[in-house]
């Protein structure tokens, strides 16, 4: 299957912020994201949309503290064509020119989609933190029990990559 081509990605505006607000409450059931015992309202974070023939097919949200660049929440509408990935690299093409020498981001012991995507796009993972989520669950209740393939969520995986 050939490769699609044409994905362009720039920086989130205020004319996608409903769209923004509405995808982040879609597959996570809020805007605020629990990471390393935080919650931030990632609907209020920059933002990396991407679109294909005008239509919005993925989202990358960030943050940036010193020399790091975390990704907050990453999400492809239209998986495997893409998306993700160029993403990914226009994160760190910014987070590069601000300065910053490494990547981070959270996932969870259930997304082993995210661990695969992840580990082949240079990322390592440097923490394991059992049980994370339980206490994530006091700062945000709507994290579900059963996260993907019915796996029970429970612990977050911190991965890493130099840039
Ligand atoms: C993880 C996630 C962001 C990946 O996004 P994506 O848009 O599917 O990513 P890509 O399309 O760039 O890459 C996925 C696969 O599709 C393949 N692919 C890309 N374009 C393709 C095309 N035109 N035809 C066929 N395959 C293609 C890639 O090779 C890649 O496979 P690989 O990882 O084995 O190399 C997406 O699955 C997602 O939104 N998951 C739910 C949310 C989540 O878990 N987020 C991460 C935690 S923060």
């Amino acid at each position: 299957m050939p490769r699609e081509s044409g994905i362009v990605v720039r920086q989130g505006a205020e004319a996608d912020r409903d769209w923004i607000k509405g995808l982040l409450r879609k597959y996570w059931a809020s805007t605020n994201i629990a990471s390393r015992g935080q919650l931030h309202d990632a609907s209020r974070l920059p933002a990396l949309v991407a679109v294909l023939k005008g239509r919005r097919i993925g989202l990358l949200t960030y943050r940036i503290a010193e020399d790091e660049c975390e990704i907050v929440t990453l999400n492809s509408v239209s998986e495997n064509t893409g998306a993700g990935t160029a993403l990914v690299q226009a994160a760190e093409h910014r987070a590069s020119l601000e300065g910053c020498t490494r990547m981070r981001l959270i996932t969870t012991n259930d997304n082993t989609n995210a661990l695969h995507f992840y580990q082949k796009r240079g990322f390592h993972i440097v923490a394991v933190r059992l049980k994370a989520i339980e206490r994530a669950r006091k700062l945000k209740p709507e994290i579900p029990v059963s996260g993907l393939d019915g796996i029970p969520i429970s612990d977050e995986i911190e991965l890493e990559k130099s840039i």
